[in-house]
């Protein structure tokens, strides 16, 4: 089994890239957003506890955050695609010694690079799918569902993240920028690092992210 890291802003196209790779090389999906958004969905302890700072586009604490991916890795065989996690150079080093202690590798680490600019419109505008088993990814102009409301996959309605609001956005925007350059520096210069243009189409990210990453899968 190994590792492998998806980073970038918020709406840069981490979970749409992501859903690309599982299908293709037979990933596990693990978003800590999607864990969390479903605790909060099914209202347990922990979604209670991070409902409204999740609302608020603030970060949820580190050792929630570690203690929920380590439980997940415990039993985990295949290699895995981390999409938002690690989010903080703590948790980098925390999942660092968590690898190190299990004897697992690290494989790619993307990060998906996006104009600020670009990204407030990309997440006001997302749509969603709310049955968390599909979680199919749209956008009110870019990608908009066949049928308006609905999941082209699977028939569930669409749904507005509570975070995806423009003050949301900004916040988490906040978050990122106070985080995001030691959690890059604490991968930028090892080998199988490498940094994509995502202010493109996502086929074309796609195809600019595949070749490496299978180097390293
Ligand atoms: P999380 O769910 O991880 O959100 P995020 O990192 O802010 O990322 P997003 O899901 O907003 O965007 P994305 O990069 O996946 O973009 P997407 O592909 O959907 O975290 C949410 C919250 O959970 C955090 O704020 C925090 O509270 C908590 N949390 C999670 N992990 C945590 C951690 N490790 N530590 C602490 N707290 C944590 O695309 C966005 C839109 O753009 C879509 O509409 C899509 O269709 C469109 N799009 C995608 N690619 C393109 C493209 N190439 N061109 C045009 N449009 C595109």
């Amino acid at each position: 089994m190994r590792v492998h890291i998806l980073l970038g802003a918020p709406g840069s196209g981490k979970g749409t890239q992501a859903k690309r790779l599982v299908d293709r090389f037979s990933l596990t999906h693990l978003s800590t957003g999607d864990i969390l958004r479903d605790a909060v969905s099914k209202g347990t302890e922990l979604g209670l506890r991070v409902k409204a700072l999740m609302a608020e586009g603030k970060l949820v604490d580190d050792d929630t955050v570690n203690g929920l991916v380590f439980a997940r890795l415990q039993d985990e065989t295949q290699d895995v695609l981390f999409d938002g996690y690690p989010r903080t150079q703590a948790q980098a080093q925390a999942l660092q010694d968590f690898l190190s202690k299990k004897h697992v590798g690290l494989g790619s680490v993307v990060e998906v690079d996006v104009p600020r600019e670009v990204l407030e419109a990309r997440v006001v505008g997302r749509r969603v799918c709310s049955n968390n088993a599909c979680g199919a990814i749209y956008h009110l102009e870019s990608k908009p569902s066949k049928q308006a409301g609905v999941c082209d996959v699977c028939g569930s309605p669409l749904k507005h993240r509570s975070d995806d609001t423009a003050e949301a956005f900004r916040a988490r925007m906040g978050e990122f920028d106070s985080t995001y350059q030691p959690l890059k520096a604490f991968y930028a210069d090892r080998p199988t690092y490498l940094s994509v243009n995502g202010n493109r189409h996502p086929d074309e990210v796609f195809a600019t992210l595949e070749t490496p990453f299978k180097e390293h899968a």
